[in-house]
């Protein structure tokens, strides 16, 4: 298993370097209400970890209550039916909240299940216990009216990010490797590329470093 899967948050807590959202989303999970959550910032930034890991918080079970796509398998007959039946139902376990998960908002393709969506999420129409979280890397291809129903989240990947994330990549390493070994020199800076920082790409670094490091020991 990859170390991004291995450590991939599990709650909100583990989370780390996106101080402010984390903050709004516990306390969403604490006292959910109907609304349309939109994740934007570059790869590997925790855009999709934030959002398992509230949906773990707010207690939804992911066989009844979570729904997800990816925006560019959406279909609007699939629109017609998550609205019209599956979001009207209570979950049949975990809590009474279902969770649309929408990955890459922005690669809508077809302009009915834009309006569709734009339809449903509007205020009149939004289920009472629905939340929606869509992730992209840019929004700002996004149709204005269907951005509207969203609350935006950046999630940054510069300086503070980066180092919340070096805390978290020494504590992964000592878990792997043993609690006296220090970090191979250099290896948190591996996820920075021009100014943005990807923890996806800093944890494949120290994925490699560690089985390196595996491979010396068992040499010696
Ligand atoms: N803020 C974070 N806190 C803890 N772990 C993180 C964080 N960001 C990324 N990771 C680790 O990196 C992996 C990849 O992150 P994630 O899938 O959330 O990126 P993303 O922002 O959704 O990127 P993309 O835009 O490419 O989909 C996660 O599975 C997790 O292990
Ligand atoms: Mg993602």
């Amino acid at each position: 298993m990859r170390l991004s899967q291995q450590y991939q948050p599990v709650t909100l807590d583990e989370v780390v370097g996106q101080p402010a959202i984390v903050r709004k989303l516990k306390r969403l999970a604490l006292a959910p209400y109907p609304c349309c959550l939109l994740f934007e910032g570059r790869g590997g930034v925790g855009k999709s970890a934030a959002a398992k890991a509230l949906i773990h918080d707010l207690g939804i079970c992911p066989f009844s209550g979570l729904v997800e796509y990816s925006a560019s398998n959406l279909s609007i007959d699939e629109v017609r039916r998550l609205f019209g039946q599956t979001f009207r139902l209570r979950p049949m376990t975990g809590s009474r909240w279902h969770v649309l998960l929408v990955e890459e908002l922005g690669l809508i393709v077809s302009k009915h299940v834009n309006a569709a969506l734009k339809d449903e999420l509007g205020e009149q129409h939004m289920p009472e216990r629905l939340i929606v979280v869509a992730t992209s890397n840019d929004a700002s291809g996004l149709d204005e009216a269907l951005l509207q129903r969203f609350d935006v989240f950046p999630f940054s990947a510069g300086p503070t990010f980066a180092e919340a994330c070096q805390e978290r990549l020494a504590w992964i390493w000592q878990r792997e490797v043993g609690p006296d070994i220090p970090l191979p020199q250099g290896i948190d800076q591996l996820g920075w590329r021009q100014n943005n920082y990807s923890m996806r790409r800093a944890m494949t670094a120290l994925g490699a470093a560690i089985e390196l490091h595996r491979t010396r020991e068992v040499a010696a």
